[in-house]
């Protein structure tokens, strides 16, 4: 895609009256940045776009839409993206899945880019270095705040164009040390305001919530404290090294939040009785909202249900659905920050810094050892399985949720193989109505949710991930079609009802429409027959 001319740049912000006029102008960045902002503010919202269907319609018999925004309306531009989106689909043979990778693929970059410099375009001086160098403020969708979880998320398709794309690779490092800002602000926290030097307006999630401990709500939308905001932390930029070998990223700044991190691991690895005299110990961390929503709160005066000490597991407050955990041991993020805790320690180690190499990699081996023996029970139908979240003391809540990390999702964690048999028995038994109550099922649609959004819907992303998961063929294209017939918007939504006649839940869902394009290159690379017909040869995008 070629970019407008700078005289056409001007002329579209309203900056000069016609194009000869405009195009005496000299170049000026400062400018140019002003007429891009112009024009982006005059760009229909995406949340409204998204909503209606826009032409031209697929090839296939679904017809779905075109819902990319228009070119000038986009928040990043790679001549790779397109490429990629080009390759892809030319080879697909079911042209309505094709277009909803071709809307799904670039939708973080076309909508969600709020604001994003590199390190010659950032002027910001501040006296630690912070927000200094590349940066980028990474929304969720409809709402402007940027999610530790879902920024990491939404990136991951881009990670494998880094080595190759600067472009990209600047957009990823910004992303890491953005992330990093708020991981140093306010550890326990899940969504963040725009960086100051963006100097994007700051929104407001209007719940006046009572946190301990207590943040700025200048930099940060909502403060739930959920163990794998901080894996993902990790993870973007564990994702980053294996894509480009780079260690770039370890900054003092970066290093200041792992520390910042691994005091939040300590914080959080205490039981709620002190181990000597048994006495009530107050969490460092409480959370307490005014509402009528059972999880979104936590009893016991914001301390949560008491867990047992010695486990080697962390606390988590909330989940990643941002509904408060029952047991606080929630399985599925121990897991993500053992493997992503190993991981950093072996970047860190060929960093040279192998003193911090060896803390993290003997925190990742002490909640390695804790997943296995307390996070996994026998039960009386499906043997050895998993459970969602434990509490130290035996009790175990069994059950899963479409929302990552989840147990389906444990081996593209990197936890397990999938092969692995106590892995394979909760599988069977979170995808079963009798094992999982939140495996919901209807005449539309079937695949987990969980209760963020409620007993009637079933999400998306969960189908994808037990799409990624499975090695049988005849499953994976029943899995993708399913997926296709209740995205007929073109888009991938948090969640649909499962019921014929069943709305939807997020018309602009950045995390899901990223979900979804990661499946199709999985797939593209695993089982190509099933995406380009009879015969074809994998695709591997690099
Ligand atoms: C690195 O990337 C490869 C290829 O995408 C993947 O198979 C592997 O699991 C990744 N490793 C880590 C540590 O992320
Ligand atoms: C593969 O999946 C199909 C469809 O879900 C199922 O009927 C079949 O039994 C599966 N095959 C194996 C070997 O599990």
């Amino acid at each position: 895609m070629k970019a407008p001319s700078y005289s056409t740049l001007l002329f579209l912000a309203g900056l000069c009256l016609d194009q000869a006029q405009c195009s005496e102008h000299k170049q000026d960045p400062l400018v140019e940045a002003k007429a891009r902002a112009k024009i982006l503010a005059a760009c229909p919202a995406y949340e409204h776009y998204a909503r209606f269907p826009h032409s031209p319609p697929s090839l296939g018999p679904l017809k779905l839409p075109y819902q990319r925004p228009a070119k000038q309306c986009r928040t990043f531009v790679s001549p790779l993206v397109e490429k990629v989106i080009e390759d892809v689909t030319e080879r697909m043979v079911d042209k309505d899945l094709a277009r909803i990778f071709e809307n799904a693929f670039p939708n973080t970059l076309d909508t969600t880019v709020k604001w994003h410099v590199d390190e010659a375009e950032n002027t910001y001086k501040s006296h630690k270095g912070a927000w200094e160098g590349a940066q980028s403020f990474i929304i969720t969708g409809d709402i402007q705040a940027c999610w530790l979880r879902d920024s990491t998320n939404q990136l991951a398709q881009y990670q494998r164009l880094a080595k190759k794309d600067k472009k990209i690779n600047n957009l990823i490092l910004g992303a890491i040390a953005t992330q990093a800002e708020y991981v140093i602000a306010a550890p326990y926290c899940n969504a963040f305001q725009p960086p100051p030097p963006s100097k994007v307006k700051l929104s407001d999630n209007g719940q006046g919530d009572a946190v301990h401990p207590a943040y700025e709500p200048s930099q940060v939308f909502e403060c739930k404290y959920e163990l794998d905001s901080l894996a993902h932390f990790l993870s973007l930029a564990n994702q980053y090294f294996n894509h480009t070998g780079s260690t770039s990223f370890i900054t003092s700044r970066w290093l200041h939040a792992v520390n910042s991190l691994l005091e939040v691991l300590d914080e959080q690895s205490r039981s709620t009785f002190d181990s000597e005299t048994g006495e009530f110990v107050q969490q460092t961390y409480r959370f307490q909202r005014n509402t009528n929503t059972g999880t979104e709160t936590l009893s016991l005066a914001g301390n949560g249900n008491p867990l047992n000490y010695g486990t080697g597991l962390v606390r988590s407050a909330f989940r990643p659905s941002d509904d408060a955990t029952i047991f606080g041991f929630y399985i599925p993020a121990n897991a993500m920050m053992a493997v992503e805790l190993k991981r950093t320690a072996a970047i860190l180690t060929l960093a040279g810094k192998s003193k911090l190499a060896t803390e993290l990699q003997s925190r990742g081996a002490r909640i390695e050892k804790g997943v296995w023996e307390h996070g996994v029970v026998q039960h009386k139908k499906w043997g050895l399985v998993f459970a969602y979240e434990v509490d130290g003391y035996g009790s175990h809540l069994l059950m899963d949720d479409a929302n990552l990390p989840s147990l389906l999702s444990l081996p593209l964690l990197g936890f397990l193989r999938k092969e692995e048999g106590t892995y394979q028995s909760t599988r069977r038994m979170i995808l079963s109505k009798e094992g999982n109550p939140y495996f919901l099922s209807g005449s539309r649609f079937s695949g987990i949710g969980g209760p963020h959004v409620g007993l009637e819907n079933a999400w998306p992303m969960s189908v994808l991930v037990q799409t990624m998961t499975s090695d049988n063929e005849t499953e994976v294209r029943e899995l993708l079609n399913a997926v296709k017939k209740v995205s007929s918007l073109g888009l991938v939504h948090e969640s649909v009802g499962v019921e014929r006649g069943g709305g939807y839940t997020r018309s602009w869902f950045a995390w899901a429409n990223s979900v979804f394009a990661q499946t199709i290159l999985d797939v593209a690379e695993r089982m190509p027959e099933a995406l380009f017909g009879e015969g074809a040869k994998a695709y591997v995008v690099e």
